[in-house]
C-alpha cells in the first residue's frame, strides 16, 4: 500500500479507525473492521487477560526470584532495535526467523509472552494477504514441534501450532527459538503494516509454557538481564528513530530520573497508580489507587467511562457523536488545556495537553481527539486502565522482569510535539 491510500483511508474512516484502535489492546492490525456497532462489548479484556487478572497471587516463578543486578552497570551490551512507527499507532520492527532468514515486521505484545508469524500452511485468504508467511520447507534450521496455541485478541483468535528455528533480531541469533506458526487469524491481520506479533508478556515456564525469545536471550548470555524499554517517537516530529532496547536502557532517550514501581501482579506488566487527576485541582479519579498496565499498541490512554468522562469534562473534551466513548478537542483549546497528572509510587508522572491529546497528523487542522477514553468494564471485573502510546511517547518506559518492576522517566521526544 503506498502513502497516498493510506493517507486516503485515514482521511475517509477517522472515527472509525479510533474505534478499531481501540477495540485492538495489542494492535496487530491497521484496518477498519466494517462494523464496530458493538464497540462497548469489543473494548472488553478478551478472555485470557481477565482470568489472568484475576488469578490469585502468587509467589514469584523460580528462575527469576533472585534479584538481578542493577541494568545501568551492564547497560552498553544492550541491544538496540530501531522501530518503525506508524501514524503513533503502531510501531513494528524487523526480525528474521530460518536458515537462510525469512524476513517478518513485528508488532509488540506487552500482555503475551509468545512471539508469532504466519504460515505458509496456513489456508486462510491467500489472495488478501500482503504480509509474509513462514515456510519451513525452505529452512535449513528448521525443528517441528507442533505443540497447539491459541491466542485470543478482541479482534478474534490467532491460533496454530509452535515450531522451533533460529530468530535473529537486532544482530544476534537465538537458536532453536520456539515460535508460533499462525494457521488461523482474524480479517484483519491480512491486511496490517506487521505480519506477526513479538511476544514480551512472561512466560509460565513451571506450568510447561516455553521460554520467551527474551528469556532465551538471557538464558543463552546475549543479554546481561531480561529488561526492556520503549522509546516511542512521534510520528513527523523530526526527532530520533522509536527504539526498543533489549536487556537494558538506553540513557540517550530519557532525561532525568525513573520512577519505579512493583508489578502488583507476579507475571503481569501491570502496577498501582495512587490517582489520577488534572492539575489546578479540577476533576481527581481513581482516589483509592487504580490497576494500570502500558500498551504500545494503542494511541490513548483507556480508563473506566465514568472516570474518563469527568477528566473529558474538565479538560472541555466533547463526547463524538456517534461514539460518545471518544471525545473531542478544539484546536484553539490546545495550549491551555491543563496537565494530566498520574501519581506513580508517590511520584507525580505529568503529561501536557500536547503530550495527551491525539492527532491524526494527516489531517490539516484537526479534529483533535482527547487522549483519554471510555472502556466498559464488567461489574465483577476489576478495572484496568491501559496507557498508550500518548503515555509511551512521553515516559520512556522500562520493564525489569527480573525484579518485577516498572520505571518511567521523561522522554526527549515531549520536546517534539505537533
Ligand atoms: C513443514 O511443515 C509441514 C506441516 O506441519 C510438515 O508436514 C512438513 O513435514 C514440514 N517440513 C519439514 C521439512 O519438516
Ligand atoms: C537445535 O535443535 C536441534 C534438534 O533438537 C539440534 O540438533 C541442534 O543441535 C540444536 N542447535 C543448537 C544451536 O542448539
Amino acid at each position: 500500500m503506498n502513502l497516498t491510500s493510506v493517507t486516503c483511508l485515514l482521511l475517509t474512516l477517522i472515527p472509525v479507525y479510533t474505534a478499531q484502535v481501540m477495540s485492538l489492546p495489542f494492535s496487530p492490525a491497521k484496518t477498519v473492521p466494517r462494523q464496530h456497532k458493538n464497540l462497548g462489548k469489543r473494548l472488553e479484556p478478551h478472555r485470557h487477560f481477565r482470568e489472568r487478572f484475576q488469578r490469585p497471587m502468587q509467589p514469584l516463578s523460580k528462575s527469576y526470584r533472585r534479584p538481578i543486578r542493577d541494568f545501568r552497570v551492564k547497560a552498553t551490551t544492550a541491544k538496540d532495535i530501531k522501530l518503525e512507527n506508524y501514524y503513533n499507532n503502531l510501531y513494528y520492527a524487523p526480525i528474521t526467523i530460518g536458515t537462510p532468514g525469512q524476513k517478518f515486521n513485528v508488532a509488540f505484545d506487552i500482555e503475551n509472552p509468545i512471539t508469532w508469524v504466519p504460515s505458509i500452511h496456513s489456508p486462510s485468504r491467500q489472495d488478501r494477504r500482503i504480509s509474509k508467511k513462514y515456510n519451513n520447507e525452505s529452512s535449513s534450521s528448521f525443528t517441528a514441534n507442533g505443540k497447539a496455541f491459541e491466542l485470543s485478541y478482541p479482534s478474534g483468535k490467532v491460533s496454530g501450532y509452535f515450531s522451533q528455528d533460529n530468530i535473529a533480531i537486532a544482530g544476534a541469533t537465538i537458536h532453536n527459538q520456539t515460535f508460533g506458526e499462525a494457521i488461523l487469524e482474524p480479517d484483519m491481520f491480512s491486511v496490517s503494516m506487521n505480519d506477526g506479533i513479538f511476544g514480551l508478556g512472561f512466560s509460565d515456564i513451571a506450568a510447561g509454557e516455553e521460554p520467551t525469545v527474551l528469556d532465551n536471550m538471557v538464558n543463552k548470555g546475549i543479554l546481561p538481564a531480561p529488561v526492556f524499554s520503549f522509546y516511542l517517537n512521534t510520528y513527523e516530529s523530526h526527532g530520533p528513530d522509536s527504539v526498543l532496547t533489549l536487556g537494558g536502557t538506553n540513557p540517550e532517550y530519557y532525561t532525568g530520573d525513573f520512577t519505579f514501581v512493583q508489578l502488583s501482579m507476579p507475571d503481569r506488566w501491570q502496577f498501582e497508580i495512587d490517582r489520577i487527576q488534572m492539575s489546578r485541582g479540577v476533576g481527581t479519579t481513581c482516589w483509592y489507587g487504580c490497576q494500570a498496565v502500558v500498551d504500545p499498541g494503542s494511541p490513548f490512554i483507556a480508563g473506566p467511562s465514568y472516570f474518563v468522562q469527568v477528566l473529558n469534562e474538565r479538560i472541555g473534551a466533547k463526547p463524538l457523536e456517534g461514539n460518545p466513548k471518544f471525545y473531542s478537542v478544539d484546536h484553539s483549546q490546545l495550549d491551555s488545556l491543563p496537565d494530566l497528572e498520574l501519581y506513580v509510587n508517590g511520584q507525580k508522572l505529568t503529561m501536557t495537553g500536547k503530550d495527551y491529546i491525539v492527532k491524526f497528523p494527516e489531517e490539516q487542522g484537526g479534529p483533535y481527539y482527547s487522549g483519554l477514553v471510555g472502556k466498559d468494564f464488567k461489574r465483577d471485573e476489576t478495572a484496568v486502565w491501559s496507557l498508550g502510546t500518548n503515555f509511551m511517547r512521553t515516559y520512556y518506559t522500562y520493564f525489569d522482569k527480573g525484579n518485577r518492576r516498572m520505571g518511567f522517566a521523561k522522554t526527549f521526544s515531549s520536546l517534539y510535539r505537533y
